[in-house]
């Protein structure tokens, strides 16, 4: 048997529901991240080791001011940490210059957060598209991918408006879009349903899904949205800065 077919064959038995080997996105270890000094300095990473991995949805959750945006940040590089280390798809953040840790980022992790955060002068394909005007992408090409994007997220009819013409739901689209259009690896998600009505904020959560199960890709959503909890693959429990329980809940999602 020549090694192409005997490849195809061992695929073929292997079946299309072969598991893939899951793979560590994102690890940090001992982290500690302080905001203030003397009697008011607060604590808001308490030495947080955590993982998340490729093909999950990462989900933390926990009580108002537990740290979990700031967990985000740090992973995401709006912030850095007071001590401990930040690895992320196998690169020590720390070993990389200025530069390359921010290309690196700008290259491998997309943000969606709460408040959408578009720029009211751009239109919806404008706003999602600027990822890859950063990248060096020519502004028609970029808009006309982005434009692609936001179809797919059911926004065809409204490439050309500026957010103040959108809803709650049409401008978590657009940033959802704006987080997509580069296909980062790791996309991380602060309360992205929580301004957002019941069935808009399902139907976000199933686009996060969809990004997830993707086996080169993970998503992390910090939510505390309970009825989106059952969208979580993994789901960490974290209070006053610290991770207090991660549990599996690999059975899926139900679809209502
Ligand atoms: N920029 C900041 N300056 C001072 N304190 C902050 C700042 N950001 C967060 N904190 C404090 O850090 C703690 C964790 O905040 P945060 O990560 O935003 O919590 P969560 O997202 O879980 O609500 C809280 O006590 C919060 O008040
Ligand atoms: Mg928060």
């Amino acid at each position: 048997m020549s090694t192409e077919v005997a490849t195809a064959r061992d695929e073929w038995l292997a079946g299309p529901t072969a598991p893939q080997p899951r793979q560590e996105a994102v690890r940090v270890t001992g982290l500690y991240k302080y905001f203030g000094q003397g009697e008011q300095r607060v604590v808001a990473l308490d030495h947080v080791d955590w993982q998340v991995y490729t093909g999950e949805l990462s989900m933390i959750v926990g009580p108002s001011g537990c740290g979990k945006t700031t967990l985000l940040s740090v992973i995401a590089g709006i912030l850095n940490c007071d001590e401990g280390t930040v690895n992320i798809f196998g690169r020590e953040m720390t070993h990389l210059s200025d530069r390359e840790r921010t290309r690196f980022r700008a290259e491998s992790i997309g943000f969606i957060f709460q408040q959408y955060n578009l720029l009211p002068a751009l239109t919806a394909a404008e706003n999602a598209a600027i990822p890859l005007v950063i990248a060096g992408w020519k502004r028609d090409r970029a808009v006309n991918r982005a434009g692609e994007i936001l179809a797919t997220l059911g926004m065809g009819a409204k490439l050309g408006s500026l957010p103040g013409q959108l809803s709650g739901g049409q401008m978590q689209r657009v940033a959802i879009a704006r987080a997509l259009v580069h296909e980062p690896r790791l996309l991380v998600c602060d309360e992205p349903t929580a301004a957002l009505d019941h069935e808009t904020g399902l139907t976000v959560m199933h686009l996060l899904k969809e990004q997830a199960v993707r086996p080169d890709r993970a998503v992390v959503v910090v939510t505390h949205d309970n009825r989106v909890f059952h969208f979580g693959d993994r789901i960490t429990r974290m209070d006053d800065g610290r991770v207090v329980e991660v549990v599996e809940q690999r059975a899926g999602v139900d679809s209502h």
